[in-house]
């Protein structure tokens, strides 16, 4: 039995909208929308291709499966627009950094960047990671500093990944 069918209890409320008055993308738990895991391990596999392609060590559809939890880590949460899944984020550990919890597998639809999505997962990661209890939230990332910083996060180190690109490790205290 997968982790999502032996969950029914209440989903904790996720708030965030990205866009102005009309626009209807909310931000969801993975829980809610088994059916758009297929999408989502594409997503990966291509995106990040070291790790979740042919020959890596990561299972994409085993970790995005595993974030079918509500009320304990690790937790996906979906911007979903008119039952249509235009990004993703989980709170869970960093496999780099070993922090948690940590905002991992942060990934928006190519034609949907740049609307604020990304900044409504992480708003809504924020609020999701008070509520279970935690103090502090990680990322780390090669390139959402300065939207980072803007948010209120601060860098608190440096992590090299998989495919050796040099990243900024960042935290929000809560
Ligand atoms: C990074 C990503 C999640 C941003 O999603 P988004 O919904 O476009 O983000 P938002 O609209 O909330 O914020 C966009 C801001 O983030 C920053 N940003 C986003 N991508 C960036 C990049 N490649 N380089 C530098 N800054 C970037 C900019 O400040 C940008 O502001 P702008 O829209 O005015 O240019 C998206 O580009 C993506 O999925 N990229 C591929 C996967 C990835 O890199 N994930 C990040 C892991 S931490």
């Amino acid at each position: 039995m997968r982790s999502c069918e032996r969950n029914n209890r209440r989903p904790i409320p996720i708030p965030g909208r990205a866009f102005d008055n009309e626009d209807s993308m909310v931000i969801e738990l993975m829980s809610d929308h088994l059916e758009v895991i297929t999408t989502l391990t594409e997503w990966y596999q291509s995106e990040w291709k070291p790790y979740y392609g042919k020959g890596g060590p990561g299972n994409a559809r085993a970790d995005l499966e595993s974030r079918c939890n509500r009320d304990e880590l690790p937790i996906g949460l979906l911007a979903m627009e008119d039952n249509q899944v235009l990004g993703t984020a989980a709170l869970d550990r960093d496999v780099t950094t070993s922090l948690t919890p940590s905002v991992v597998g942060l990934l928006v639809e190519p034609t949907y960047r740049h609307r604020g999505i990304a900044t409504a997962l992480l708003n809504s990661a924020e609020d999701l990671t008070r509520r279970l209890g935690y103090q502090r939230l990680y990322i780390s990332t090669t390139v959402l500093g300065e939207k980072l910083i803007q948010l209120g996060w601060e860098a608190t180190g440096e992590v090299r990944f998989l495919n050796a690109e040099r990243g900024s490790v960042y935290v929000r205290d809560l």
